[in-house]
């Protein structure tokens, strides 16, 4: 079964074809970089590029991978969690070619996808595992006993990881989206130079918005020569606090599962700190990473939950509408 992918949930116009086992045949994700000035993603922008890119970028993947259209099985597009406008592009886009081809039509939760970029990098691992989906609007612990069978554990009271990377970058001048250079020039710093509070929420649960908070006072009351000569060991110091953060709450909800398989996925979990954090903590244990190409938004994660789901006897109805609050 070959299933044609599209997601268009945020800044990333993105389409794949997924096969069997999880085998990508071909994506393309077209990064929007237009909102970088705006320091973050402008909703209106975002749904009026991937209105000009989405139909290019479905051809490019059929091209790369020697298909025509009448070649799948079906579509699946995410519906959800997003930015309304652009989840309608994709959701109008799928719609169309699905009746057009007369192929099965099927609408994915986008954390449901992150979930599934680590069967494409493993395509042998199976449930139960443990997730930590850190992207940048999403943070959230989230137990998979089987596919298709989820409790979230825990999840942000308030702003996501990558987001709080981004508004620190931000604050510190970091172009947007922040996160990987912040990455880098942490990497250079020296990470006990300054111990930024970290907010103890009860249970499973985080919260990082007092700790952006505490680099913007941080910053507000020290001079913009101390700033910039300790640039990278304030990055350093804010990254040890939200790594330590997600990293204790993972450990909290392993020894409550007591499963032995471990996933970071969704765009943060490219950070460097994170990923030794995570190996340090979890030695013991299985802990998988996804390639980077699958971490970020990606069509091939949306395609390879669609092709599952399709294969179970699943579809959606042409009445499905976008829900920018979808949860699992
Ligand atoms: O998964 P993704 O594309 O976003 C959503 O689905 O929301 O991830 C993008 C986020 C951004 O906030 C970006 O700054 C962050 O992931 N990110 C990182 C790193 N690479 C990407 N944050 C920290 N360290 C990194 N190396
Ligand atoms: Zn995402």
């Amino acid at each position: 079964m070959i299933v044609l992918g599209i997601e268009t949930s945020c800044d990333e116009t993105s389409a794949a074809l997924v096969s069997d086992n999880f085998k990508v045949l071909s994506q393309v994700v077209l990064s929007q970089k237009e909102h970088s000035e705006f320091g973050g993603v402008v909703p209106e922008i975002a749904s009026r590029l991937h209105t000009q890119n989405i139909q290019y970028v479905a051809d490019r993947v059929f091209k790369q991978a020697n298909l025509r259209p009448s070649d799948i099985d079906g579509i699946a597009v995410t519906y959800g969690p997003g930015l309304v406008g652009s989840l309608i592009v994709g959701l109008m886009f799928a719609k169309a070619l699905a009746v057009s081809l007369k192929k099965t039509f099927i609408g994915i939760n986008h954390l449901e996808g992150h979930m599934f970029s680590v069967f494409l990098t493993y395509p042998e691992l199976r449930p139960p595992i443990l997730f930590l989906l850190v992207s940048g609007g999403h943070t959230e612990i989230i137990l998979m006993k089987d596919f298709f069978d989820y409790t979230v554990l825990g999840t942000t009271m308030d702003d996501a990881a990558g987001e709080c990377f981004d508004k620190v970058s931000r604050l510190m001048d970091i172009p947007y989206p922040g996160g990987p250079v912040l990455d880098r020039l942490a990497v250079q710093g020296d990470e006990n130079f300054y111990r930024f509070p970290v907010a103890h929420v009860k249970g499973f649960n985080l919260s990082f918005s007092g700790l952006k908070t505490s680099v913007l006072y941080y910053i507000k009351n020290h001079t913009t020569k101390f700033v910039e000569q300790h640039k990278n060991d304030i990055v350093a110091s804010f990254q040890k606090a939200a790594v330590d953060m997600l990293c204790n709450k993972l450990m909290l909800a392993q020894k409550k599962t007591g499963v032995s398989k471990i996933a970071v996925v969704g765009g943060v979990s490219n950070n460097t700190r994170l990923k030794k954090a995570c190996s340090k903590a979890f030695g013991k244990f299985e802990l998988y990473f996804p390639l980077a190409a699958y971490t970020t938004d990606n069509a091939a994660m949306i395609g390879a939950v669609g092709n599952l789901r399709i294969k179970k006897g699943e579809s959606s109805s042409m009445s499905l509408g976008a829900v920018p609050d979808l949860y699992l």
